[in-house]
């Protein structure tokens, strides 16, 4: 008979309880697989358990509490004691990830944490493993479900922002409090982890700048549609200049990019290098089974010996972060349908060196509206043109633009 793998499980919430759940169904394929048995051998939530018991009772921690205190004391005391770490926390990883890989990789103990980013796609693992001997160059992620399930809901029912927030909180893809979810935090932590494994430098998740879904409008979706593209919350992190751009913000995508057909809670994850071109990972971002099954998926990888204990933090030093990338626009004037509006509009643009892929006019009088779609432009001189544009007499609104990815796998 098989012997068994004691798990110490913090946290029996949404994640725990399934994780719970699926162990006690897998637990004999993976006794089958791995030679040893897993089982819980004691829980922790806010009214139940002591840590001490269940540290000293465990040959690996799976930490699905959430938050940093305690989740930072209990996994650096667990790695510290000499047990494996899975876990699914990206704001631990993101801000104290250096301190938690630095304690496992002395006490000679796994920390793993596939389901930290992209729930059940397995981008960890393959920025990991698979991918450990190709230079990545970039990589474009849709990591946040909530978001990409309200973006959805809005490019297909016409709805604003906040009854298509309404709805997902209905349906349990929105928190009651979705603040990290839709300012982009949530999708920054994930892309200060994805950014560090891709680039094998460390990345400050202070440095990684993010722009939410807030001020999005059923009118950007108009437009989305009308001129053929999709709008979607996205994280990018790549190499520029010899240094690294790590950011999330809404983006319009052109129809042929993978990125584009990513609907509803789905999470995906584009990664781009030389060799290999361009590899799409897809599937359910978040929920609870989901979720459990990469956690199990973790603990299965760490029962396995010989340990393989994957790659965090590189040695090397860090590449400076680039902030004036280039990028392509799209841009939303309300004007006052006046002669000459736009060849003084051309003119600003002109002088900042942008040129204009595609125009859209709407409605005439004062409420008239140009969309332009803007070739790649430095970000620098997008503000600066942004900024002449909105002081000019007919401008009946801030200016508003969204990013553009046009790129084509084919
Ligand atoms: N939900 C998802 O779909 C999803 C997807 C990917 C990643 N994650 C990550 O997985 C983790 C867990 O998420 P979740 O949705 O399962 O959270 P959750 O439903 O809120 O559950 C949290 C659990 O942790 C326990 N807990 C919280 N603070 C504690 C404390 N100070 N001491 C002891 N126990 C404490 C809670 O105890 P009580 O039961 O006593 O309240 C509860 O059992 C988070 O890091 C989250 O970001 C979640």
């Amino acid at each position: 008979m098989a012997g068994t793998f004691r798990i110490g499980l913090l946290g029996h919430g949404t994640v725990g309880a399934a994780f719970a759940q699926l162990l006690a169904e897998r637990a004999d394929h993976v006794a089958r697989v791995t030679g040893t048995r897993p089982e819980i051998t004691g829980v922790l939530t806010r009214s139940r358990g002591d840590f001490a018991e269940i540290l000293a009772a465990s040959d690996l921690v799976v930490e699905l509490m959430g938050g940093l205190d305690p989740a930072r004391e209990h996994v650096l005391a667990a790695l510290r004691a000499g047990r494996h770490v899975v876990t699914a926390n990206k704001l631990l990883l993101a801000e104290h990830g250096d301190e938690l890989w630095a304690a496992a990789s002395e006490n000679d103990v796994q920390l793993r944490f596939e389901a930290a980013v992209g729930g059940v796609v397995p981008v960890i693992r393959v920025l990991q493993e698979s991918l450990a001997a190709a230079r990545v160059e970039r990589l474009h992620g849709i990591v946040n479900g909530t978001t990409n399930f309200i973006l959805s809901r809005m490019a297909d029912t016409g709805a604003g922002y906040e009854d298509a927030l309404a709805e997902a909180q209905r349906l349990g893809y929105a928190e009651a409090d979705p603040t990290d979810d839709v300012t982009g935090r949530d999708a920054a932590a994930k892309m200060t982890i994805l950014a560090r494994l891709a680039f094998d430098t460390p990345v400050a998740f202070a440095d990684v700048r993010y722009e939410g879904i807030t001020e999005l409008t059923a009118d950007d979706m108009a437009y989305a549609r009308e001129l053929g593209l999709g709008l979607k919350l996205v994280g990018t992190a790549e190499r520029v200049n010899g240094g690294i751009s790590v950011r999330v913000h809404p983006v319009f995508l052109g129809a042929g990019h993978p990125l584009a057909s990513v609907n509803g809670p789905f999470n995906a994850v584009t990664i781009e290098s030389e060799a290999i071109t361009e590899i799409t990972l897809s599937g359910p971002g978040a929920g609870g089974p989901q979720t459990a099954s990469a956690v199990l998926g973790d603990v299965v990888s760490a029962m396995i010996p010989p340990a393989s204990v994957g790659r965090w933090a590189p040695d090397q030093a860090a590449l400076p972060m680039v902030e004036d990338v280039t990028s392509a626009f799209y841009l939303h004037l309300e004007v006052a349908d006046h002669p000459g509006v736009l060849a003084q509009i051309a003119q600003v643009l002109g002088l900042q060196g942008i040129s204009v892929k595609s125009v859209v006019q709407r409605g005439m009088g004062e409420g008239a509206r140009l969309v332009m779609v803007l070739h790649p432009v430095r970000e620098s001189a997008m503000t600066a043109a942004v900024e002449l544009i909105g002081g000019l007499d007919f401008m009946r609104a801030r200016p508003r633009t969204i990013r553009v990815i046009d790129e084509e796998f084919v």
